[in-house]
């Protein structure tokens, strides 16, 4: 069960901001991007025709040891040997054995591995097998992209979209990982934030590098990360069909990995759902007059990836001044779970809780906020600090005679007084 996390209240805020943030900048922005939400479960020849039933797979050895299961590639990584994921299973047995007198298991210490071989990742369900003799199992699909290339059609016939034009969508994706470490950057359990961007065969590299470009300022400008913590990753051996793969890495604590994949594929998908559907998927361009099956530029991230680049990037120890620390997650608001905290001077003085109160629920109208009458107001704006919440707001005996309330910076920690009925507009040229 390890590589499978639960988001509990605050995370749940982060990551469905980190959703909401992604779809409006793609289905809201672009007149030719629409959304979808297609079903986990597909047939299993969807599985059949994207290639991930013969080739979704990575080096497995065992330990015979601690019988810990390892990622071949990964292990040969560790003492620079390089070796693709991809690579049959002949030439990789043979770079490991020439290497085995090397490698040490991570989990015991000891050096006695079975022979590697190909593990595929997809997770076989039930679905429907009720008497279990099904010979063709059911997956939990390995990656969202797959339901938007068999609607491509349906979306197609029924939006009058032309070329070009994406689908996008977010939604849970399932892989049998091998290895589970680093948090929640790779889980068996995860969701998947992908477009696909269909376009004339002509356009591949030109939307390929105008998708390469958005997609990078949009982790500067709209997530707020810092550019010298990206970096691109190119994809030296590509795919058979792809015409070009860059990855878009972070600067995590463990060293730059992958956030999201930008890939030229061409016309390959959509030529493998018409090869096993049976249905032709190719498009009649009026402009030029002619029929051919539209190319693909697809932008492909992880919800937890992003997550966690964005706890990395945020997360701050300070000294303060008078000596004590203070830990701060200094998220741009767009993503900050909580948007603004209320907290009444003193709980055990009640015009001042109800005045809190009235406030807390005009605010909540807009804002995700959250109200808190617990402990002294130090130890409360050091809560909202960890969880990165941009304004803190305390009702005081200002309130009850001036109408004022105290507005806190997380960032600079001042302070200001804002009269209650100019709150709202205050805080919108501030939060949105
Ligand atoms: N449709 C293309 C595709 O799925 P991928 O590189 O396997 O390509 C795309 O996955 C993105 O999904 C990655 O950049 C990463 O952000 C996320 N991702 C992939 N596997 C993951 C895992 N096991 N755990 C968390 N995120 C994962």
């Amino acid at each position: 069960m390890a590589a499978i996390y639960d988001y509990g209240p605050y995370g749940v805020e982060l990551a469905n901001n980190i959703k909401q943030l992604w779809w409006k900048d793609l289905v809201y922005q672009y007149d030719n991007i629409v959304g979808l939400d297609s079903a986990i479960f597909m047939h299993p020849k969807v599985w059949q025709a994207s290639g991930h039933i013969a080739n979704f797979s990575d080096p497995l050895v065992e330990c015979r040891h601690c019988h810990s299961r390892l990622r071949a590639d990964e292990l040969l990584a560790q003492i620079g040997v390089e070796a693709d994921e991809t690579m049959p299973e002949d030439t990789i047995n043979k770079i490991f054995d020439d290497y085995r007198h090397l490698i040490f298991c991570p989990d015991c210490g000891q050096q006695d591995f079975t022979a590697v071989r190909r593990f595929n990742l997809l997770i076989q369900s039930n679905l429907g097998d009720f008497i279990g003799s099904r010979s063709e199992p059911v997956y939990l699909r390995g990656e969202t992209c797959q339901g938007i290339y068999v609607n491509y059609k349906n979306i197609m016939d029924s939006t009058r979209l032309q070329l070009p034009f994406g689908i996008a969508q977010i939604g849970k994706a399932f892989r049998n990982e091998i290895t589970a470490r680093q948090f929640i950057f790779r889980t068996r359990e995860f969701e998947q934030m992908e477009l696909q961007y269909f376009i004339r065969p002509t356009e591949d590299f030109e939307e390929f590098n105008k998708w390469k470009e958005r997609r990078w300022n949009y982790y500067i400008h709209n997530l707020g990360i810092n550019p010298d913590n990206l970096r691109w990753h190119e994809h030296e051996k590509l795919a058979f069909y792809a015409k070009a793969a860059f990855d878009i890495e972070y600067k995590f604590p463990f060293g730059f990995q992958e956030i999201e994949g930008i890939h030229a594929r061409g016309d390959y998908d959509l030529k493998q759902h018409q090869k096993f559907s049976d249905v032709k998927l190719d498009y009649y361009d009026p402009v030029a007059d002619e029929t051919f099956i539209p190319h693909i530029v697809e932008a492909s991230s992880g919800v937890g990836r992003v997550f966690l680049m964005l706890l990395a990037e945020a997360y701050y120890e300070e000294n303060l001044p008078d000596g004590s620390k203070r830990i701060v997650l200094r998220l741009k608001p767009a993503v900050a779970p909580i948007k603004i905290a209320v907290f009444p001077l003193l709980r055990n003085r009640p015009e001042l809780v109800v005045k809190a109160k009235t406030i807390f629920d005009q605010l909540k109208l807009q804002w995700r906020c959250e109200f808190d009458d617990n402990g002294n107001i130090g130890k409360r704006y050091r809560r909202q600090d960890e969880i990165g919440t941009p304004y803190s707001i305390t009702v005081d005996f200002d309130t009850l005679d001036k109408n004022l309330v105290t507005v806190r910076d997380r960032d600079s920690m001042k302070q200001e007084s804002i009269n209650v009925d100019e709150l709202i507009a205050y805080l919108s040229s501030k939060l949105n």
